[in-house]
């Protein structure tokens, strides 16, 4: 059989395997792309002053050591309450149907319940009738986590269609009798839709990473398998986020600049190729920092913390979802995360094009407030 060059177009399918001496098909690259965004975050907000008024701190100390102004905060409702509200905003922005949706995978680390995944549950209010659902827990790396899960399964060739949703409710695990912690967090869910693609947009290579050791910096120590709820769990708050804060956030800053330096390193790319920075949103001064290991401009840095507090599992989606309207197709964006596990990565992708927009109003809910009265403590 005469081989042609393998670089003609006509050939460009096919791999020539010298040593078995025959020609094998090679399938076209497969990449899963983002082509919705969703968001939701909760009316009612937690401000500065309210904590203040709560807990030995002051408005200015937590603006000026986090970035954070205030924070949303569910009343009454659970995560896969959230996660709903972000499907359901990407749903009636975009179009796309409920039951065209194979896979649901959730990231939290607040799930509704230990037991039953709170996935099931958001397939059911979402109307996603023909996908399986599962919950994973990455803390706030879960997002980039499930994210590169969703890639992975896209680029399979099993699925077509997978939402992936990060989504917490940090309030039902904050002590706000605790300065160290409840100055940090709040509540949201944003999520996007993957689909399969042959072009050059998509998700590039990943490096995630984990180390135990980790695990009693930050933790909510009561609860689970190891320490199950008791009288005495609940009396000595171990139900409750605690942190070694400093510790974190020095691991956080190295952590996210070594591995935001190696990921573009394997997607090939240079610093200055990237045009969106989309960090983990713990705290400012660690968004700073890691800016500026990178050498990447805070001009290029996405920041939604002041708004939001730290999401945990939403962060990136949220970002994602708040500054939609900036990327451009083709542009090169950078995600990076940190946290409990410890639990940590950084992806590249390249922005393609979204799906139609439905011509409707947005059901955005960001701008919709409703301050929360002090009566936390
Ligand atoms: N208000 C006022 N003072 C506070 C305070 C608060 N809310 N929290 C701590 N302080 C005090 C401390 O008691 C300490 O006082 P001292 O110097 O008299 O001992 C001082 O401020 C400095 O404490 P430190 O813990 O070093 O503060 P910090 O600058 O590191 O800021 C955090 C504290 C929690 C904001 C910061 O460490 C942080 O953001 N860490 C990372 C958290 C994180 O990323 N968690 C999630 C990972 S995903």
């Amino acid at each position: 059989m005469k081989i042609e060059p393998a670089n003609t177009a006509k050939n460009a399918n096919f791999l020539l395997c010298k040593n078995k001496n025959k020609i094998t098909k090679k399938t076209k690259t497969m990449k899963a792309v983002i082509t919705a965004v969703g968001g939701f975050v909760p009316t009612s907000i937690l401000n500065n002053k309210t904590i203040s008024e709560t807990v030995e701190t002051t408005e200015e100390w937590i603006e000026k050591r986090t970035g954070i102004k205030e924070r949303r905060i569910a009343v009454g409702k659970g995560t896969s309450d959230l996660a709903f509200g972000a499907i359901e905003n990407l749903m009636s922005n975009y179009e796309v149907e409920p039951s065209e949706i194979e896979a649901l995978i959730l990231a939290t680390a607040t799930p509704d319940h230990i037991l039953a995944p709170t996935a099931s549950k958001i397939c059911e209010l979402s109307g996603l009738t023909n996908a399986f659902g599962f919950d994973m827990n990455g803390a706030c790396s879960g997002f980039l986590y499930a994210l590169e899960m969703g890639a992975t399964m896209i680029e399979s060739g099993r699925y077509k269609k997978i939402i992936v949703v990060g989504a917490d409710k940090m309030s039902s695990i904050v002590d706000y009798e605790d300065r160290n912690t409840c100055i940090l967090f709040g509540d949201g869910a944003g999520a996007v839709l993957l689909e399969r693609t042959e072009t050059e947009y998509g998700l590039m290579k990943s490096i995630l990473r984990t180390d135990g050791s980790g695990t009693a910096s930050l933790v909510v120590p009561a609860g689970g398998s190891k320490f199950p709820a008791s009288m005495q769990s609940i009396v000595h708050k171990k139900h409750f986020i605690k942190q070694d804060g400093s510790f974190v956030f020095k691991k956080a800053v190295a952590a996210m600049s070594s591995v935001s330096r190696d990921v573009l390193i394997s997607n090939d790319l240079d610093a200055d190729e990237i045009d969106w920075v989309i960090p983990h949103q713990a705290n400012l001064r660690i968004i700073n920092a890691v800016s500026e290991n990178l050498n990447i401009g805070n001009e290029k840095v996405k920041v939604n913390i002041d708004r939001y507090g730290n999401t945990t599992s939403a962060t990136i989606p949220l970002c994602l979802w708040d500054y939609a309207a900036d990327f451009e197709e083709g542009q090169n964006l950078l995600i990076t995360t940190f946290g409990a596990g410890f639990s940590w990565g950084a992806t590249c992708l390249k922005w393609g094009v979204m799906r139609e927009r439905k011509s409707q109003k947005s059901t955005k809910t960001a701008n919709k407030r409703k301050v929360l009265v002090p009566q936390l403590s």
